[in-house]
């Protein structure tokens, strides 16, 4: 552990990292980064929809499930409670790092974290589509906490007791075969012939789903599984204030089921808010947050209102089909050059590909748009007292681009909206946004410019070494959102973070 990070972690025992946007900022390189620092580092939300991205001496690791922090083999690395954990994923990320010999020793799972099942599978891809999808992962995340909501779901425990299981599976299963019945068996099976669900071994021609074949294969799963699974809110519980502890944030602020672009949003509550809970703490545990903002610009995987996105509808309906991947784009468009003044919609491509903006999870063009501090204030807001530190990433995505606008406040533009006994009216300015999607696709953006400062950044170790006209732009974002930029990273790699 460096000297910066010693300072700036002084008297901090619970750390918290989350993402203020729709996710993809970096979550994965900073909890690398700040297990240095860790005992135990714990993921509390989401599920395999998450993509985590660790580069250490040129080797880049995604992660879904395993905690980022694994790669530290001395440290424990926790998958807790509020965690909808799919067994094939985490033992296909366990095998991967077997290959590279990490044996996963300092891995726990918490014996009630969520299960996901292939239903959960078949019911997010059977329903996500046509219009007004929301355009998911497709890891069955929504109806996996559905069926915990519903208080039918399982627990990764489950798999160690034959019994509890297949009664609760029979149980789990009854409404959604009710559901599919409702889809052209042919089409269920097409999606059940697929990797992730073992080919079709689960499918059913006449009950929908084999309850023998699943209850088999997740039985063997859970012996596999079994060195794992302990009590780790009891273990973390134990650990507070003893141990230094990190909590690592799924998706973002602005993906939360209850603070984000409802209804485009995942189906956890991802901010600090409910990040600790996740893992047997409380809110009050936590010393400090790195709240997460990718700058200059941000980004969004999915359906869902961008306000101030390159290219506008043009580029949301471009990155919704499919097909689209970075290697297609980089045929398509060898060049990047970085004009914002020129076809904004090219821009966009241009960043995309500056910033290797494809999803870590399904490979989909992520859409992106100028940083949002209307949502940023939102998203700090919700945050409360832990919204006073902010981390920037991906600064240097930019480090060639003349012109960066930052967007301050929208214009409202829609029809009049009752907001309780207020009326929102065309024309009204929203310092702050308010996160209803028939709200957030009718603010219109109004922008600051700055200048670029139109050089290499990626070998800067000082806050005070960086450009004028970049840190120019900082105290602009800390001043308009009320709050004190932390860290800066100007790089992928755990080497290129600067605290400040
Ligand atoms: P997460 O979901 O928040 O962990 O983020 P992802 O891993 O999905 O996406 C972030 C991407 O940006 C990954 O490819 C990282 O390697 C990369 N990255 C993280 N920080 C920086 C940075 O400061 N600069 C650049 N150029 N890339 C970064
Ligand atoms: P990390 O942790 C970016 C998005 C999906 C979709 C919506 C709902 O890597 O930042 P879901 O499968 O959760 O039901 O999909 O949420 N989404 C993410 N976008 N990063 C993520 O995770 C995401 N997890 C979910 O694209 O729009
Ligand atoms: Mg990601």
């Amino acid at each position: 552990m460096n000297e910066s990070m010693q300072k700036a972690l002084k008297d901090v025992m619970t750390l918290g990292v989350i993402c203020t946007q729709w996710g993809d900022t970096g979550k994965g390189k900073l909890i690398d980064y700040f297990s240095q620092w860790a005992d135990i580092v714990a993921r509390g939300t989401g599920g395999a929809n998450a993509g985590h991205t660790i580069c250490v001496n040129g080797e880049t690791y995604i992660f879904h499930l395993l905690p980022s922090g694994i790669l530290h083999t001395e440290k424990i690395n926790i998958i807790g409670n509020g965690v909808v954990l799919d067994p094939h994923i985490v033992l296909e990320e366990v095998g991967i790092l077997a290959k590279a010999d990490y044996t996963c020793d300092n891995l726990k799972i918490a014996y009630n974290a969520k299960l996901v099942l292939p239903q959960h599978l078949v019911m997010d891809r059977a329903k996500d589509i046509g219009k007004g999808r929301i355009g998911t992962t497709g890891r069955g995340i929504g109806p996996a906490y559905t069926d915990h909501c519903a208080r039918f779901g399982l627990i990764v425990n489950d798999m160690l007791n034959p019994e509890i299981f297949k009664a609760k599976l029979k149980r789990n299963l009854k409404d959604k075969v009710k559901l599919l019945r409702e889809f052209p068996i042919e089409k269920i099976k097409e999606i059940m012939d697929h990797d992730h669900l073992e080919n079709g071994k689960f499918f059913d021609e006449k009950e929908i789903f084999n309850v023998e074949a699943i209850t088999e294969h997740y039985l063997k799963l859970g012996q596999e599984l079994k060195r794992f699974i302990t009590d780790t809110d009891k273990l973390l519980r134990e650990a507070l204030c003893k141990k230094h502890i990190l909590l690592e944030g799924a998706q973002g602020t602005l993906l939360s089921i209850d603070y984000g672009s409802y209804p485009y949003v995942t189906s956890s509550d991802s901010t600090i808010q409910n990040l600790p809970k996740g893992v047997g703490l409380s809110t009050a545990d936590v010393d400090l947050v790195y709240n997460i903002v990718k700058a200059l610009y941000m980004t969004r995987v999915g359906e869902g209102p961008f306000p101030t996105e390159f290219g506008g509808t043009k580029s949301a309906e471009y990155c919704g089909q499919s097909g689209i991947t970075a290697e297609t784009e980089k045929k398509e468009y060898p060049e990047v050059t970085l004009d914002p003044d020129g076809d904004e919609f090219m821009f966009g491509v241009n960043v995309r590909r500056a910033g290797s903006e494809y999803g870590a999870t399904t490979g989909r063009p992520r859409r992106n748009g100028w940083l949002d501090l209307p949502l940023l204030r939102h998203s700090l807001q919700v945050a409360g007292k832990h919204g006073q530190t902010i981390a920037l990433t991906k600064i240097d995505v930019l480090d060639k681009c003349p012109t960066i606008k930052v967007c301050t406040s929208y214009k409202y533009t829609g029809p009049d909206y009752n907001m309780g006994g207020t009326t929102l009216k065309k024309g009204d300015t929203l310092e702050t946004a308010i996160l209803l999607s028939e709200i957030l696709e009718h603010s219109e953006p109004i922008y600051q410019e700055f200048p670029g400062w139109m050089t290499d950044i990626t070998k800067v170790k000082e806050f005070n070494e960086l450009p004028d006209k970049l840190k120019t732009i900082i105290k602009f974002i800390e001043k308009e959102a009320k709050t004190s930029v932390g860290m800066v990273s100007v790089g992928p790699d755990r080497e290129q973070t600067i605290l400040t």
